[in-house]
């Protein structure tokens, strides 16, 4: 199993090599997971060039930009058409001005911009796609100036993950401008076996839900689901190349605070991207207190670039740990189920001799509890999580 892995991992890393070659950028465009905002989870078809003004404006005035949210990512619908030449034509009803004027916008305010595109001939709101326009549309992003390209799946019939999209990656390796490649085949094919070195992030699974455990007959389903599908996956997420559970749906009305909070955590413990997916324009001051928690966006930004995984699973209860840079851990204490339940870490799930003395913060109290020697108990709330730091 072991020797697998390296191998895969060798593989891998060989690739990257032979697509790097000509382009030192590229491989060192996400040495922390990216941080930003996509419109998808929210708005749907209905974005606007007013609608990514503002929440570019709201990404600063609330201070999202200065806790380390960047990118402002438009997702499908934003493109009608190709013009005789074959170039991908943006609606001009609803993006007036144009895509460079609105990336030069975005740039304006210190942000980045980003765009989604699909790897078949449709994307999945049957826009254009980019199957047989991967290097025009590679130039084309480029010369508007995006920093992100999201590359969805639909309409891709007949065709092959691994090889459309590296074909995607080498054509914007070869346009100029460090692009940070986003693969969204939901989780499909492996992509933890396949992409480090062509894309800087995959999709683990289907669309994401705003709820704890629904899911949806074509594939989207709620954090609880998402959260499961993780847990095998940390072998695979290092600086530059990261698993994706999807976009946050941290703000969009349908779970409660603690659920949020406990949304945003593992997608910290998991190293995994932070691209917000609520109305930044009304952001309350509870959805706030979770998206801007500094302490925990660290867990999440760790230069060590670990993803966590599960090491207690009681059922209704589990214990999550990553691992930090220096002699910390990031652990997560987590109520599944529907009572207050009292939980413990030890320390030997999380590798610390059992008689040594560590120090624990409280991430969401934000209060230093003191030194603990072998185990750590709180009683955390249904739904809900309590996050430490230990050291
Ligand atoms: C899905 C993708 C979503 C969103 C949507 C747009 O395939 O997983 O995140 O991009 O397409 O149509």
């Amino acid at each position: 199993m072991r020797t697998g892995l390296s191998l895969l991992m060798l593989v891998a890393f060989l690739s990257s090599f032979a697509l790097s070659a000509g382009d030192p950028g590229f491989d060192d465009l996400a040495k922390t997971p990216p941080m930003g905002w996509n419109s998808w989870n929210k708005f749907a078809c209905n974005v606007s060039e007013t609608l990514i003004k503002e929440t570019a404006d709201a990404m600063v005035a609330t201070g999202m930009k200065d806790a380390g949210y960047s990118y402002v990512v438009i997702d499908d619908c934003w493109q009608v058409s190709r013009d005789a030449q074959g170039n991908i034509v943006a609606d001009a009803a609803r993006f007036p001005s144009g895509m460079k004027a609105l990336a030069d916008y975005v740039h304006s305010k210190g942000l980045k911009f980003g765009i989604y595109s699909d790897a078949g001939t449709a994307t999945c709101q049957k826009r254009p796609g980019s199957k047989g326009f991967e290097e025009k549309d590679a130039k084309q992003y480029a010369a508007w100036g995006v920093d992100y390209l999201k590359y969805d799946w639909c309409s891709t019939e007949g065709q092959d993950t691994r090889t459309a999209y590296t074909q995607m990656s080498r054509a914007l390796r070869a346009a100029g401008r460090p692009i940070v490649f986003s693969i969204c085949e939901w989780g499909n094919t492996q992509p933890w076996l396949w992409a480090p070195g062509v894309g800087h992030l995959w999709r683990t699974t289907g669309d994401i839900q705003d709820c704890w455990d629904c899911s949806q007959p074509w594939g989207g389903m709620g954090l609880i689901h998402i959260i499961d599908l993780q847990a095998e996956l940390h072998p695979y997420a290092g600086p530059g190349h990261w698993n994706d559970p999807d976009m946050l749906e941290v703000g969009n009305g349908h779970m409660t605070a603690s659920e949020y909070r406990a949304h945003f955590s593992f997608w910290c413990l998991l190293a995994a991207p932070l691209m917000a997916g609520n109305d930044l324009r009304q952001l309350t001051p509870e959805i706030k207190e979770i998206l801007l928690n500094k302490e925990v966006i660290a867990v999440d930004q760790d230069s060590l670039g670990m993803q966590g995984r599960k090491v207690f699973d009681g059922g209704a209860v589990e214990v999550w740990m990553k691992p930090l840079s220096g002699t910390a851990r990031a652990v997560i204490l987590f109520n599944r189920g529907s009572v207050p339940a009292p939980i413990s870490v030890s320390w030997e799930q999380i590798g610390l001799g059992p008689g040594v003395e560590a120090q624990i913060r409280d991430l969401w109290a934000k209060k230093d509890l003191g030194p603990f020697k072998s185990r750590y108990t709180a009683t955390v709330k249904p739904h809900d999580v309590v996050m430490l730091r230990i050291q």
